[in-house]
């Protein structure tokens, strides 16, 4: 069983001196929490550029769905990548672009014909989601959650609403969106117990949003993701996603999800949406779609989108690369590694909450399939934030050789390939756990 090898202190002498260059060149935006400087990598395993190996717990974000440097992906974009780089699908059609869009439409749940438009990034997607649900309802107002990371680009950042910092001297944003508190039962807004609650953050809803300061004929669109990803892996309750689409298509308001993080076979299902019963009106994905070439999709029921030609493109969306990418990985989620992402899935959640019974400071382990969190806390009946440990247990899992990010305030995340094997399940357990000891034990 191949297990991380750690050689040289971190970050080692080459890493060092290509830190160095990239803080002259390179942008500060950009949020690295340790110092890891990649190579190479294949299926989970990433080799740093000295030598040194890590287990790879995030997939790049959630994004390298089907393992990295896949054999059958590699082999599709190196076949593309000789017979046409580029050809801009907005002014002109090629086949892998109008293939992938009758295989999305024909995935995204419901039997209702749809379309596809494709961009980069998620940011794009959602951007995309956004000017569709504006020009097919022409309502002004949006409703979106607290918590919720959709993107960075302005209208995709107007929806968001997870730290200040994303936000702090951007404003003003798309004027129109109001934030409401998403079922976040580990922490209620509205300090509730589920199932007693009935639901009171849906019924807030239409009982007092609606009557008080947001006409629900003025909404055009609800976003929301399915389980929220960067506000922390946040599962809601069984009813809230049916309940809230009942109430948007009561009142004609578009049903957004953003499946950018949460979709593509990762929680065992293909999109996330599915495991709660509700059929979305636009759909954005990103990510896990294309194994790590950027690709950003929007589906939407044929219906809806209906807008005119000109009035939305993008020169590089839906490259031929990405949609080859994009066509194997679908292949690889569809033959056996979204069944796969369910079984390893339980297999780590299992893992966490065995150790949850040992360590008081794991508050919570939620998820489903490979979006799986543990929440850090001080006390379990205060359920203080112990971010500080958090921080220290991501840094230490590090030095030992595993690579997780973190999500929330206090929340450390597993999202690894989806072709993660039980061996490695176990081995990310095992340094998880040494790490918990060592820094909060
Ligand atoms: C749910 C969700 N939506 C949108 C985005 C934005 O995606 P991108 O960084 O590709 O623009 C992200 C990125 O983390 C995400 O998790």
């Amino acid at each position: 069983m191949k297990s991380p090898q750690i050689k040289t202190s971190l970050p080692g002498p080459r890493a060092r001196q290509l830190i160095k260059l990239d803080k002259s060149f390179v942008s500060p935006s950009y949020t690295r929490v340790y110092p890891l400087v990649v190579d190479n990598a294949k299926g989970l395993w990433v080799h740093d550029v000295d030598g040194n190996v890590f287990l790879d717990f995030t997939a790049g974000i959630a994004t390298n769905s089907t393992g990295h440097c896949h054999p059958r992906v590699v082999k599709a974009i190196k076949a593309q990548a000789d017979r046409l780089l580029h050809m801009s699908g907005t002014d002109f059609y090629y086949t892998p672009q109008i293939l992938l869009a009758e295989k999305l439409a024909k995935l995204a749940p419901g039997r209702t014909a749809k379309r596809v438009y494709f961009g980069n990034s998620g940011a794009e997607a959602v951007e995309a989601a956004f000017k569709l649900a504006r020009w097919h309802t022409k309502r002004e107002l949006n409703i979106a959650f607290f918590g919720a990371f959709h993107g960075r680009t302005m209208g995709a950042l107007s929806l968001t609403a997870s730290k200040t910092v994303q936000k702090k001297h951007y404003n003003p944003f798309v004027p129109g969106i109001t934030h409401i508190p998403y079922a976040y039962c580990y922490r209620c807004a509205y300090n509730l117990t589920y199932p007693k609650c009935d639901l009171y953050c849906v019924r807030w809803v239409e009982d007092t949003l609606f009557r008080t300061t947001v006409p629900a004929e003025e909404v055009g669109a609800i976003f929301v993701e399915p389980i929220q990803g960067e506000g922390g892996y946040i599962v809601p309750p069984p009813g809230f996603h049916k309940e809230l689409k009942k109430i948007a298509k009561k009142y004609g308001i578009l049903y957004v999800v953003d499946e950018v993080q949460s979709g593509m076979g990762r929680t065992g299902k293909m999109f996330a949406v599915e495991h709660f019963g509700v059929q979305p009106d636009i759909m954005a994905l990103a990510k896990g779609i294309a194994s790590g070439l950027p690709l950003g999709a929007m589906i939407a029921k044929s219906k809806i989108m209906n807008w005119e030609a000109g009035s939305h493109a993008s020169t590089f969306g839906g490259n031929p690369l990405s949609c080859q990418a994009s066509m194997a990985t679908i292949e690889l989620l569809e033959n056996n590694m979204m069944k796969n992402a369910a079984k390893q899935g339980d297999r780590l959640t299992n893992g966490l909450k065995k150790l949850q019974k040992a360590y008081e400071c794991m508050g919570d382990v939620r998820g489903k399939g490979l979006m799986v969190a543990v929440e850090l806390v001080k006390d379990r009946e205060t359920k203080a934030p112990a971010t500080h440990w958090r921080n220290g247990i991501i840094r230490k899992s590090f030095e030992k050789g595993l690579l997780v990010l973190g999500c929330g305030e206090n929340s450390i995340r597993f999202s690894p390939s989806l072709s993660v094997k039980p061996g490695e399940v176990d081995t990310c357990l095992s340094i998880f756990e040494d790490a918990l000891k060592e820094v909060a034990g």
